[in-house]
């Protein structure tokens, strides 16, 4: 069997941690990596006996790649899609598909007859608890959904650190809206949001939004975001989920990680779902979504994450911050 040929673009803390899943894979041959911080691009390089590049380009120019991840800044996603599908390789491009509604719908028209696997890194879809909760809604083990609610709470050290590249909805929201609309089986198709700022209107960002939606079968449910929590939260995510539904109900809440360390200082919760160390390789729901991503090119087979998602997430982000600016309910367009 042929091994692929895997570059990433991008090496903050998202594309090293996909760099180093590909890495760790077997049949893979992660050739590249590029980033415009060459210290930073070079010494990854170097650990993972791969080729740097400061520029995409050039990379997709010299290299005789299969596939390129796209882990690069929220409002970079569009531009970088579309070299790499002129160059006709297998994307995988992290969350957001793109950093706004009209960016969205540029890429869906790019890939929606891509004859490459083209897929968008929604994490959750890979989450033993989402991808449980989906297989139950789906089998109809808590009957006809009547109402949700998502919460993903994270402490400020995250929009300290993406201060004007992006925001909450569309950084942080996607996650659940994407979760729900597959859980669900449902489009979400109208929003009533409100958010407060106080912490963070210095830097002209957003502490924290609550959604009312209504999906298209009628469920009513909650979506939470707030990044504001302190830097000392025991783990770096409090996420939970509930579905009601006429038959019955389910729960997910990752607050307790199954590990906490406690020493003078603090008590720490280190993840243990999302891309845990284990014996100093990455995995989890991340290393998951990357064999995904290969299995998917190797068995010729789209992923379950579609460019139809991925337009439908930041439609529905497009709803909330209308519905934040017209202090009233939106549809979803
Ligand atoms: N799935 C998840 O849970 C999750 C978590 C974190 C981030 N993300 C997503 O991953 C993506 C990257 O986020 P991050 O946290 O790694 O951001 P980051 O700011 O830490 O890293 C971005 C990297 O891109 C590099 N870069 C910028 N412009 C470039 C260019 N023109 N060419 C090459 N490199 C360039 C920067 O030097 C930096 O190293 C974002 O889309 C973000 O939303 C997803």
């Amino acid at each position: 069997m042929k091994e692929l040929n895997v570059a990433v673009v991008g090496l903050g803390l998202q594309g090293e941690r996909h760099a180093r899943g590909f890495f760790k894979m077997p049949l893979v041959n992660l050739a590249a990596v590029c980033d415009l911080n060459e210290a930073r691009g070079k010494k990854l390089a170097g650990e993972l006996s791969a080729k740097y590049y400061s520029d995409f380009s050039q990379m997709l120019e010299q290299e005789k790649l299969d596939a390129v991840d796209i882990s690069l800044p929220d409002n970079m996603h569009l531009e970088a899609i579309r070299k790499a599908v002129a160059c006709g390789k297998h994307i995988l491009v992290e969350k957001p598909m793109a950093s706004t509604l009209e960016d969205a719908q540029a890429v869906y028209e790019l890939v929606k007859d891509y004859d490459k696997v083209f897929t968008i890194g929604h994490l959750l879809r890979f989450d033993p608890r989402y991808s449980g909760a989906h297989t139950s809604v789906q089998s109809g083990a808590v009957g006809v959904p009547v109402s949700f609610y998502a919460r993903r709470n994270s402490p400020i050290a995250g929009p300290l650190h993406y201060r004007g590249f992006t925001d909450l909805s569309m950084h942080v929201m996607v996650h659940d809206i994407d979760a729900l609309e597959w859980i669900l089986g449902q489009r979400i198709t109208k929003v009533f949001a409100k958010k407060k700022d106080e912490v963070l209107r210095e830097y002209g960002m957003t502490d924290c939004i609550l959604a009312t939606c209504t999906t298209e079968g009628g469920a009513i449910g909650c979506i939470e975001a707030c990044w504001i929590l302190p830097t000392t939260l025991p783990g770096s995510i409090d996420d939970k989920l509930e579905i009601i539904g006429t038959k019955g109900v389910i729960y997910t809440d990752s607050c307790d990680s199954g590990i906490t360390i406690v020493n003078g200082s603090r008590a720490d919760a280190p993840d243990s779902r999302h891309w845990p160390d284990i014996n100093g390789e990455v995995s989890g729901d991340l290393y998951e979504e990357l064999t995904d991503f290969v299995n998917c090119i190797i068995r010729g087979v789209p992923s379950v994450v579609t460019p139809a998602d991925g337009l439908s997430t930041l439609k529905v982000v497009d709803a909330v911050k209308r519905s934040i600016a017209s202090g009233k309910e939106e549809p979803v367009v």
